[in-house]
């Protein structure tokens, strides 16, 4: 176990990447402390980590408020005794694009992205020095690399955390305390419906049957919530241990694609073709996972 006697703060584990993280974290033998402002969804993701044996606890903190960011940190260390990882992953808000500008929308982007980063790190700090070290991870996206239309505030927020993660890096690389971001690009996937559904032993006949499809090719395909939770648990491991102030991107090619290669028909499928290969893998997904439970 990569993270065993840690403690992990995450913040939006109530959902999607976030509880993928919350759960592979777990895993690693880290108890973790689930921070979201959906306590069902918190209350979910408690619910399977501790189904597989594992220990987690949920907090409702808002990251947007400094009172919700002391209540996540201060209760990790009041629950669990100490705190060594920090992985800022809420997000909410939304900006329209420039012509339709919403302020309050892309302030909330700003705040739960950037603002609860820089945050939550004063915050963590002096529980890290007093764990002797710490890691935090920030999820960026691939909206910091690339321009996307409609989306000025959050790729403004997503650059940001990259600006922070790498200032932060070398001021707190003195602490032993290092600062990382993973940049997703779209996320789909099913290893975790597969664990859950099916069991572990599954995931090499699903990767056999669905991994070229559902994971490499053709790019650009939706990323596994369980490949960014595994790059995110790389960063804050010891494995990472001379790594700091880096952006790791998790997104199946999609931030080397240039806007017009991405969108046009050559060499790539067409967005209508993608789709539509979407939706029969998920058909085949789905005739697949209910052979295979009736099989067992
Ligand atoms: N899903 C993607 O395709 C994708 C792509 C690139 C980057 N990202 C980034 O990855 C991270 C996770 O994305 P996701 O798809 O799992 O998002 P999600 O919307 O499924 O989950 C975000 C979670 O954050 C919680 N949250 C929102 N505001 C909060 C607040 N103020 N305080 C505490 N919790 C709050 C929500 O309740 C939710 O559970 C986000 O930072 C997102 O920007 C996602």
């Amino acid at each position: 176990m990569r993270l065993q006697g840690k403690v992990a703060l995450i913040t939006g584990a109530g959902s999607n990447i976030g509880r993928a993280m919350a759960r592979l974290f777990a895993r690693e033998g880290a108890a973790v402390v689930v921070g979201d402002t959906d306590e069902v969804g918190g209350g979910e993701t408690v619910r399977l980590i501790e189904a597989a044996g594992g220990r987690a606890c949920s907090v409702a903190g808002d990251v947007s408020t400094t009172q919700g960011l002391r209540q996540s940190i201060d209760g990790a260390v009041e629950t669990y005794g100490r705190l060594d990882m920090f992985l800022s992953n809420a997000n909410s808000g939304a900006s329209g694009t420039i012509a339709q500008f919403d302020r309050a929308g892309a302030e909330k982007l700003l705040i739960v992205n950037l603002m609860a980063l820089m945050e939550g790190a004063h915050y963590c700090l002096p529980h890290m020095q007093q764990a002797g070290g710490g890691a935090i991870v920030a999820t960026s996206s691939v909206q910091a690399l690339v321009g996307v239309p409609g989306h000025p505030a959050y790729g403004a927020a997503k650059a940001g955390i990259l600006g922070a993660v790498r200032s932060m890096a070398v001021e707190l690389w003195p602490y032993k305390v290092r600062v990382n971001a993973v940049c997703p690009g779209g996320t789909a996937g099913k290893t975790w419906t597969v664990i859950d559904e099916l069991g572990e032993e599954y995931l090499p006949e699903f990767e056999a049957r669905f991994g070229r499809d559902m994971r490499h090719l053709p790019l650009p395909v939706p990323t596994d919530p369980m490949a960014i939770a595994q790059a995110a648990l790389f960063l804050a491991s010891d494995e990472a241990s001379y790594i700091t102030g880096q952006h790791l991107s998790v997104d199946a090619g999609l931030g080397m694609l240039r806007y017009d290669v991405f969108h046009g028909p050559e060499p790539l499928d067409t967005p209508q073709a993608k789709s539509q290969r979407h939706s029969e893998l998920q058909a085949e997904f789905e005739a697949w996972l209910a052979a295979k439970k009736e099989e067992r």
